[in-house]
This record gives C-alpha cells, sequence and structure tokens, in this order.
C-alpha cells in the first residue's frame, strides 16, 4: 500500500508499506476512507516533534472501513464505517478513567507520531474498542473527519476550558482551523459576542461566515487597542489563544477583564512571560490543555442533528495519491485560500 511518511527534518515521501496487521487482541486494521493534513503534521516536517521517527508515516484524523478485527475487540466487525480519534485510549488506567485519554499510560497520541498514522490506504488502531467511533448512517463522511481532532480540541481546551457562558464576550486570537473550530463550537453557549483576531483577510472573511460578530486584523500590532475600544475599555470575558506564539498570549494576557478566563489552545514552542503580577488582582483564570477527546460521541450527535457543519472547514479535496500536492496546498494555507483538505481513499 502506498503511505506518505516523515523522513527526517523537511523530507516527506510516498513509499510502498506492507498493509499493517494485527499485532495484539485489541488492535483493528482500518482501510482509510477520507483523512486530512494537521497543522502538526507540519511541525513534525519542520522536526519539531523529537518523537516522530525517520520512516514513521502521518496522520492522525480520518475515516475508514473496519477490514480486520483482534480477537478481543467486542464492539466493532469487519465493514463498520468508523471515526478515528487522533487520541488512542486503553480505557482501562488511571488517566483513562479520569476521562484525560490524552494522558493514558498505555497510548495517548500514537497515530502519525509512535506508531504509523492515516495518510495511508490502511491504518492499525490499538484499543479499538475505547479509541474508535461507529458512524451513524447517512452522516456525510467528509465533515466526521473534522471531529478527530480540530473539534474536539477547539471546544474542550478552548471552549469548555474557557468555560464560555451566554452573554459572554469572547476573543479568539488566531482563526486557523481549530480557532474556527473554537468559533463553532463557542455558539452553543449564545455568547453575545466573538471578537476573532487573525493577520490574513481570509480566515477573518470565514471568520464572519461562521459566527464572528468583530474581526480584526492585527497585522498593525493594534490588537489590544482596537479590543479595548470595542469593549468600551473593559476586555473580554473569555480570550482564547489559538496560534501558540508569545506575541498572541500577550494580546490575551492585555484583553482578559476581571474575573475572566484565558484558555490557551496553542501548541508552544518557547516560553511566554506570564503577567502574573496583573492576573492575580483581577482574579484571572488561566487554563492550559492537550485534546482528550472525551467530547467526540457528543461532538458527533450534534453533527449528525445537522447543528453543527464542519464541513464547512473544508477548503480543498484531493485524492490520496496527490497527497503530494495537498501538501503543497496545506503548507501555503494564507497564498492558497486553504483551510482543511480531504484526501479520498478511491
Ligand atoms: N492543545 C491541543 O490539544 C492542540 C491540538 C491541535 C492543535 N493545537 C494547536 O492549535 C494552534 C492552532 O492550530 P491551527 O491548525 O489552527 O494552526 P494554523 O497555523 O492554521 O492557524 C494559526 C492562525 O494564527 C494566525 N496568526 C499567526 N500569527 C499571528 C499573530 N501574531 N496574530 C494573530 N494571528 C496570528 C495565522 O494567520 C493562522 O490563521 C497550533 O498551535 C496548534 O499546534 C493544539
Ligand atoms: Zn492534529
Ligand atoms: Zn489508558
Amino acid at each position: 500500500m502506498k503511505a506518505l511518511v516523515y523522513q527526517g527534518p523537511g523530507k516527506k515521501e510516498v513509499v510502498e508499506k506492507p498493509i499493517p496487521t494485527i499485532q495484539e487482541p485489541t488492535d483493528v486494521i482500518v482501510k482509510m476512507t477520507k483523512t486530512t493534513i494537521c497543522g502538526s503534521d507540519l511541525h513534525i516536517l519542520k522536526g519539531d516533534v523529537p518523537t516522530v521517527a525517520n520512516g514513521r508515516t502521518l496522520g492522525h484524523e480520518g475515516v475508514g472501513v473496519i477490514a480486520e478485527v483482534g480477537s478481543g475487540v467486542h464492539q466493532f466487525r469487519p465493514g463498520d464505517k468508523v471515526l478515528i480519534s487522533c487520541i488512542t485510549s486503553c480505557g482501562k488506567c488511571h488517566y483513562c478513567k479520569k476521562s484525560m485519554y490524552s494522558h493514558c499510560e498505555n497510548a495517548g497520541w500514537l497515530l502519525g507520531n509512535t506508531i504509523d498514522g492515516t495518510q495511508a490506504e490502511y491504518v492499525r488502531i490499538p484499543y479499538a474498542d475505547t479509541s474508535l467511533y461507529h458512524i451513524p448512517d447517512g452522516v456525510d463522511e467528509e465533515a466526521l473527519v473534522m471531529l478527530s481532532d480540530i473539534l474536539p480540541t477547539g471546544f474542550e481546551v478552548g471552549v469548555l476550558k474557557g468555560q464560555v457562558k451566554p452573554g459572554d464576550t469572547v476573543a479568539i486570537v488566531g482563526a486557523g482551523p481549530v480557532g474556527l473550530a473554537t468559533l463553532l463550537t463557542a455558539q452553543f453557549y449564545s455568547p453575545s459576542d466573538i471578537i476573532v483576531i487573525d493577520l490574513d483577510d481570509y480566515r477573518l472573511e470565514v471568520a464572519k461566515k461562521f459566527g464572528a460578530t468583530k474581526m480584526i486584523n492585527s497585522t498593525d500590532g493594534k490588537a489590544v487597542e482596537k479590543v479595548m475600544a470595542l469593549t468600551n475599555g473593559k476586555g473580554v470575558d473569555v480570550a482564547i489563544e489559538a496560534v501558540g506564539i508569545p506575541a498572541t498570549f500577550n494580546i490575551c494576557q492585555e484583553i482578559v477583564t476581571a474575573g475572566g478566563h484565558i484558555a490557551n489552545v496553542g501548541v508552544h514552542g518557547q516560553g511566554v512571560e506570564l503577567n502574573l503580577q496583573k492576573l492575580w488582582i483581577h482574579n484571572i483564570t488561566l487554563t492550559t490543555g492537550l485534546v482528550d477527546t472525551n467530547t467526540t460521541p457528543m461532538l458527533l450527535k450534534i453533527v449528525e442533528s445537522k447543528k453543527l457543519e464542519p464541513k464547512q472547514l473544508i477548503t480543498h479535496r484531493f485524492s490520496l495519491n496527490e497527497i503530494m500536492q495537498a501538501y503543497e496546498v496545506f503548507s501555503n494555507a494564507s497564498k492558497e485560500s486553504a483551510l482543511k483538505v480531504i484526501l479520498t481513499n478511491p
């Protein structure tokens, strides 16, 4: 089968690999139907993720059909359509018992990291009973690919940890797929205002379509002044960081109002200066987190009911054979006006 593999910093290629086989009784083999590329795959390709070995098949998102099941798998049979979670969980350890699947002592972020991932014709999924979800009949499979990672990330780490409430003023810094997923799911709670901040006018236009009430292009470095002006000098109840650099974390520290929340979603590669001297006296709560995907069943129901339409995040479609081209587009997202790309395995 064909697979897209990491070959060291800056290098990726499509190679021929054997179809994976069952290694543990709790494994299944999934024939991929649709997959996508994540910003984290680009981080890996830069060489930022040392756990990824050369030759590793990338990808941690997608939907597929069960091809083979291990003897210890009880919830799935060959032919079942499944949604793959970016986080694999054993369901039994200390952290899984607390629904903190990303910290599973036996699994966690494995796919496209420490084991071969989903950017291939087939993938092996360990602990299948607790790491896959049945796809209900009639649900658009493309839309569900957004549930493998970005929707639960925006919802769990942005909206839930930020404690968005009805009537709140929310600011989301960063309108990439994760920021936009945060924007879509924040609206479950009816905030009165959602201000979205980015450097890219195309993404701000998309944010407006997705329900942002105010958009700020912060290229001029004046995001803080503009947010304060829009909020009568008070700032926002919830500031959500969805970029992962000190400058955008700083914006959040500056614009959060007394009693408010800063929810950091972005993956930071370096430290930031924490203005604790200002935050404590304003009763600010700061949260961080790695997505657990424990809200996936809930999000699946909302997508099924069409109250959430994550398909809007898809801008480009390719066949799995065209994956190098898809990477080219996704790596030049701003120039290509790209958000999520879908790769279909014919
Ligand atoms: N916490 C988690 O579990 C988790 C999971 C998945 C992704 N992430 C992280 O979430 C972040 C966002 O992911 P994404 O896929 O949407 O990334 P992305 O790179 O597509 O989007 C980032 C957006 O931020 C904007 N931006 C960059 N610099 C800016 C600045 N100075 N001011 C304002 N906007 C700026 C960019 O124009 C872009 O639209 C990344 O750091 C990613 O690694 C976290
Ligand atoms: Zn991802
Ligand atoms: Zn576990």
